[in-house]
């Protein structure tokens, strides 16, 4: 099984790796930071579309640009950018690659509608013509390794993911991630995990498993039944980011972390509060962590109303005092 080998992307290599998905709107810098710090081994940015980037006016507020923004304990980072133009693909390549991340990776999964049905993120699994092209413009314009993450296919019946991977593997890209889901899925249903043992018999670029991985336990039965070279995390991520911790105690020992105290909870929340003032400024930092409350209060008594005072609380002293109150109060005892 592909546990004993490090994950190698071309000069990076990790073991056994475990990564933390892009998303968007979550994986920004400050949850990077976090995320790393629990052990992911390489964590992605939202993906950044290229046209976005291409056209963003460098005097207004760069939103584009400033998704590619990192902190340099991220590293290995990875920056993904989507697109269906090869031409803007390639341009936004160059000015990804010039930040310096470590990689470059291309959405060839998003499934929504405005994404999919122009024919960038899912959208070119059904023009796998157009995907070569994407891809073949990207690595032109870079010397980083480039890797792609895709989905199984559009819909159950158009499922080519084992030509795709041989595809890709032949216009050069150094790892593929596959979300064992279609588009047609959306985020439901159950992720088809045995396609991985074929595209693995197909190529020999790492491949990476994707979709509910949710702990310790998935993640050492999908590398044992998939033969997979890493698995990416995303949504147990936020539930529950100490998911990497875990995973990376439990596959080499076989045994299990305690689940993290009060203490250490409200201590993360903190942490990340900090980063993301730094990163985003008080209004948008404290916009920012709302999505990430309920991850760090989940399982404590009265969690939901602490979420909501939380992401009420518009003022960061008294938010800060608060999580201050928190370490000491006796009451919100995990249950
Ligand atoms: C809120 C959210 C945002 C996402 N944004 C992206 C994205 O920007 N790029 C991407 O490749 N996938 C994106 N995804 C998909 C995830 O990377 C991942 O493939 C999917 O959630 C399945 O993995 P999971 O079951 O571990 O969550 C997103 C998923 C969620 C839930």
């Amino acid at each position: 099984m592909a546990l004993d080998q490090p994950l190698t992307i071309g000069p990076l290599q990790v073991s056994p790796g475990v990564l933390l998905a892009p998303m968007e709107d979550v994986s920004d810098l400050p949850f990077r930071r976090i995320c790393r710090e629990l052990g992911a081994d390489i964590v992605y940015t939202e993906f950044v579309n290229a046209e976005g980037l291409l056209r963003e006016d460098p005097t207004g507020p760069r939103r584009s640009y400033h998704k590619l923004d990192f902190h340099e304990s991220e590293r290995p980072l990875g920056m993904q950018i989507y697109g269906a133009s090869e031409l803007s693909m390639e341009e936004a390549t160059r000015i990804a690659a010039d930040r310096g991340p470590d990689l470059i990776d291309i959405n060839c999964g998003c499934w929504v509608s405005n994404v999919a049905l122009r024919g960038a993120g899912a959208g070119l699994l059904r023009d796998l013509p157009q995907m070569r092209q994407v891809v073949r413009r990207v690595r032109g314009a870079t010397h980083l390794p480039v890797t792609v993450k895709t989905r199984l296919g559009w819909d159950a019946d158009s499922i080519q993911i084992v030509d795709v991977a041989r595809m890709l593997q032949d216009e050069g890209i150094a790892a593929l991630t596959v979300h064992c889901r279609t588009r047609a899925q959306g985020h439901k249903g159950t992720p088809d995990y045995s396609w991985i043992p074929k595209i693995k018999q197909a190529v020999t670029i790492p491949v990476i498993l994707n979709g509910d991985v949710t702990s310790a336990q998935t993640a050492a039965a999908a590398f044992q039944d998939t033969g997979c070279d890493g698995v990416m995390i995303g949504r147990e991520a936020i539930r529950h980011p100490w998911v990497f911790r875990e995973v990376q105690h439990f596959l080499p020992t076989g045994s299990h972390l305690p689940e993290p105290t009060l203490a250490e909870r409200v201590t993360l929340c903190q942490r990340h509060l900090d980063y993301a003032i730094e990163q985003h400024g008080e209004r948008y930092g404290l916009i920012s962590l709302r999505r990430h409350f309920a991850g760090y209060f989940r399982g404590m008594r009265g969690a939901a109303a602490l979420r909501q005072e939380m992401s009420q609380e518009k003022d960061l002293p008294r938010l800060r005092a608060r999580l201050e109150q928190l370490i000491g109060e006796a009451d919100l005892v995990a249950v």
